[in-house]
Formats: structure tokens, C-alpha cells, sequence
């Protein structure tokens, strides 16, 4: 027997669920993660492949984690260790849950130091820092906020509190209460961008760049530029560790999975494509660098910022839009652990949500000091920072879909999850079925053993 309804609390309306859902997906992953990896690749062959990715894998892995978290109930490692007991299949298949509360960790811990530049920002824009400023005068302005390791250190800070904060009060008037405005605000402020960009910017330059494909321009290494936007499909519809699967739990077992991945997916994809398009035409406008790595947005949009009109203003609305973003995001990651918490070790909410919170701040001063004090120690050629984003993006999250994917097409019967999704067993329902069970199981293998350099013995690498 499946409990109808979870004990951490359900979503009051199906708006409530779309809103909390994408405002877990829409993020720092659309907004200063999508433009610089595209960047990095060269633009449209990368984003091409990226929204392959997104139809293909993204949106049945997505299907796959709402219906099992809405049949389990529970924090992801209770409800596929329930699940899998229920089919008569191994505990092992916990560990799916057990991975995602590490990549919950590891993705908070520098997720948190990313929004906490956002933060430094708003107030840097506020304060008139970007006026006039010029390409070497940003590129200092934001070396001085990564070498300041108190600075950086007391902005992460607040991002985590501001997280903990809305965790610690509850699914339904903690989560939901906070994305019912922040998301409908974060939209009206991305279009105003995209439209300044539009009128300011260089917007023909920025379309070709984003959706003429050339795939000579994804670089020398064409499978690590796969498994990057693979891993960035995976990372923007926060797919493959749980946060879908426990807001998945408190959804009503009557709501439309199809209909509702589909919005999110949707909207998800918007995002990141507008905030290109909000990005590049600046970019492209001032003659500065798309492949510049993580400082992108924070390197040239205050030279962009610090020349229009209002810029201040502008520039200090874009970056708490940013803020906003981040912070919906971040709840999602806490929760799966909170809930798990509450569930087994019996702690109150604000309890569980005090100690995961300051369990990821800690690893948070990892990240941060690897940015400046720690910059000389590498593992594979990167900090602590790169590595986690590294590791998360490009290894577990794509692992948990596998596990997610598989667990969906072949532990899970059928008919289990044909009453899940409700859509019948036409057409839809077998598409569904077959892209779980083969196309992406598969495809997510190949792209990861292949940029491992793991088929080159087969000669296929
Ligand atoms: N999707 C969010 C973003 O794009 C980040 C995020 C939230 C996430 N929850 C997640 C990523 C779970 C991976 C897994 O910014």
C-alpha cells in the first residue's frame, strides 16, 4: 500500500506544484551557468545538443522521478528502499537516494557561494560601483570580491540562512509561500532585460551565436562538449538526486505528471534561452568574451550596466532576480535531506533544517577558499569549487537519472506506472516507456563512458 499523502506535507493547489517545481529548476543553472558552459562550447551546436538533451532524456527522467516520489511518499532513499521492497527488488536500490543527499551537499555547498556573489552584486549595482566602469575596471571589481575570502565567506553566509529560513517552516508555508511571488516577479524581470538587451544590444549577433549550429565550434574534446550539456540538461531541470522526486511526494495523486513536466521543462528552457538572450547581445555588443568561463555574467554585464541609463537600477534588479532565482533553487536542494532527517532520526523541521544547512555552510568554506587562499591545490586540474560542480553536474546527477530511469522502465511494473501517469496505455504512455527503458539509460552511458575515455578500448571513443 502507498500512503495518498506525505507526512512533511502536501502542495495546497497544482499551481503551487508547478511554481515550486520550476522555480527548483529555474536558477543559477539558466542564468549564469547556461550562458558561460555555451559560451565555453562555442554557442549553437552546444545548445542544440543541450535541447536534444532536454526533450529526449530530461523529460521522461523528469516523468520517471515525480511518479516515483508521488508513489513513495517519502524522502528519496525511504521511498526507493519502500518501492523497491514492495517489487521484491534489492535495498541496494536506497543508495539512489543515498547519492542524492551527497550531490545535495556538494551542489548546495557551491551553489551557495555562486548566489552569495549575486548578493554582493545587487549591492554593488545599487551602490553606483558600475557606473562608467570599463573591462579592466569589472574584471578587478569581481578578482576583489573572489580573493576576499571574509567576503565571500559572510555572503554565503546569508544565502544559506535565507535557505534554512524558508526549509525550517515547512512545505506548505515555508516552500510555497516563498516561490507563489518570487517566481511570477523573477519572469517580469527577466523580460525586462531580454528587452533592454533587444534595443541596446547587438540581438542578431547573440541569435546566430545561440541557435546557428556549427558544430566545428564545439572544440577538440566533442565528447566532453556533449557530456557538458548532457550534465547541464540534468543540473537546469534539477534531475537525477531527488529534489524532483520529494516535491514529486506532495503532489496530489490526481495531478497530470505529463502535463506538469512538460510546463516545467518548458519553462525551464525559456529561461535559459532568454537569459542568452538577455546576456550575448551585450556581449556581443562591447566586443567581449563568450567563452570566459564562470565570471560571464559578472564580468561583462556591469560594463553593460555601468553604460545604460539607469543602470544602477537595472542592474541591481537583474542581479536580485538572480537572487531570487538562486534561492528557490536552493530550498529544493535542502529538502530531500531535511526530509530525510524528520523521517528517520525523528528531528523537528527547523532542527533538521539548522543541521543540514550549517553541514553544507562548512563545505561551502571549502569552495569559497579555493577561489583565492586554497587556489594552489587542484585535483584533476581543478579547485574544490569546479570539482564539485564538475562532479555533480557531469558524473552523479547523469548516474542518479540511469538509476531513476532504470528503476522507472523495468523494477517498477508496468502497470504501476501506467496508473501513475494516468495518460492511458496509448501511444504516449509506450513512447514514455520506451525512451525510460532504452533510449535514456543508454544514451546517458554512452555520453558519460565515452567522455571517461572509457570506449576507446571498443574503438568507438
Ligand atoms: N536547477 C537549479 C538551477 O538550474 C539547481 C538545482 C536545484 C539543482 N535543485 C537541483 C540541480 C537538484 C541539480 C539537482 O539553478
Amino acid at each position: 500500500m502507498s500512503a495518498t499523502t506525505s507526512i512533511h506535507g502536501m502542495w495546497s493547489t497544482r499551481l503551487a506544484f508547478i511554481l515550486a517545481a520550476a522555480g527548483s529548476a529555474v536558477g543559477l543553472g539558466n542564468i549564469w551557468r547556461f550562458p558561460y558552459t555555451a559560451g565555453e562550447y562555442g554557442g549553437g551546436a552546444f545548445v542544440l545538443v543541450y535541447l536534444l538533451c532536454v526533450a529526449a532524456i530530461g523529460i521522461p527522467i523528469m516523468m520517471a522521478e515525480i511518479l516515483i516520489g508521488r508513489r513513495g511518499r517519502q524522502s528519496p532513499i525511504n521511498t526507493m528502499s519502500s518501492l523497491a521492497r514492495q517489487e521484491g527488488k534489492s535495498q541496494a536500490w536506497s543508495l539512489l537516494g543515498w547519492m542524492g543527499i551527497v550531490s545535495a551537499f556538494l551542489i548546495l555547498s557551491f551553489y551557495s557561494v555562486i548566489a552569495g556573489w549575486t548578493l554582493a552584486y545587487v549591492v554593488r549595482a545599487a551602490g553606483g560601483a558600475f557606473s562608467g566602469i570599463d573591462a579592466a575596471g569589472s574584471v578587478a571589481l569581481f578578482g576583489g570580491l573572489t580573493g576576499d575570502a571574509e567576503r565571500l565567506l559572510a555572503w554565503h553566509t546569508i544565502f544559506m540562512v535565507l535557505a534554512v529560513l524558508v526549509v525550517a517552516r515547512g512545505v506548505s508555508s515555508g516552500l510555497e509561500q516563498a516561490v507563489r511571488w518570487m517566481m511570477p516577479a523573477l519572469f517580469i524581470l527577466l523580460l525586462i532585460m531580454v528587452g533592454y538587451a533587444a534595443q541596446a544590444g547587438d540581438v542578431g549577433a547573440a541569435a546566430r551565436y545561440l541557435f546557428a549550429p556549427d558544430f566545428g565550434r564545439l572544440g577538440d574534446h566533442v565528447g566532453e562538449a556533449i557530456l557538458s550539456a548532457m550534465g547541464q540538461a540534468f543540473f537546469s531541470l534539477s534531475l537525477g538526486m531527488g529534489a524532483i522526486m520529494i516535491y514529486g511526494s506532495y503532489l496530489k495523486s490526481d495531478a497530470s505528471i505529463l502535463q506538469n513536466t512538460v510546463i516545467i521543462a518548458f519553462l525551464d528552457t525559456a529561461v535559459a534561452l532568454l537569459a542568452g538572450l538577455a546576456i550575448f547581445p551585450i556581449v556581443f555588443s562591447h566586443g567581449l568574451e563568450p567563452g570566459s568561463g564562470p565570471g560571464l555574467i559578472f564580468v561583462t554585464l556591469p560594463i553593460a550596466f555601468g553604460e545604460m541609463p539607469g543602470g544602477s537600477f537595472f542592474g541591481a534588479l537583474f542581479f536580485l532576480l538572480l537572487v531570487v532565482a538562486a534561492w528557490t533553487s536552493g530550498i529544493s536542494l535542502l529538502e530531500p535531506v531535511v526530509a530525510w532527517l524528520v523521517e528517520n532520526r525523528g528531528f523537528s523541521r527547523v532542527r533538521a533544517s539548522v543541521l543540514a544547512g550549517a553541514a553544507v555552510w562548512l563545505l561551502g568554506i571549502a569552495c569559497l577558499l579555493s577561489l583565492n587562499q586554497w587556489s594552489g591545490y587542484t585535483l584533476f586540474g581543478k579547485g574544490v569549487l569546479d570539482l564539485f560542480d564538475y562532479l555533480t553536474a557531469n558524473v552523479l546527477l547523469p548516474l542518479g537519472g540511469i538509476l531513476i530511469a532504470v528503476f522507472a522502465g523495468w523494477v517498477l511494473p508496468r502497470r504501476a506506472t501506467e496508473d501513475e501517469l494516468g495518460m492511458g496505455g496509448g501511444m504516449g504512455f509506450r513512447l514514455w516507456r520506451f525512451l525510460v527503458r532504452y533510449v535514456s539509460p543508454v544514451a546517458v552511458a554512452l555520453v558519460l563512458l565515452n567522455a571517461l575515455g572509457l570506449l576507446r578500448g571498443f574503438g568507438l571513443g
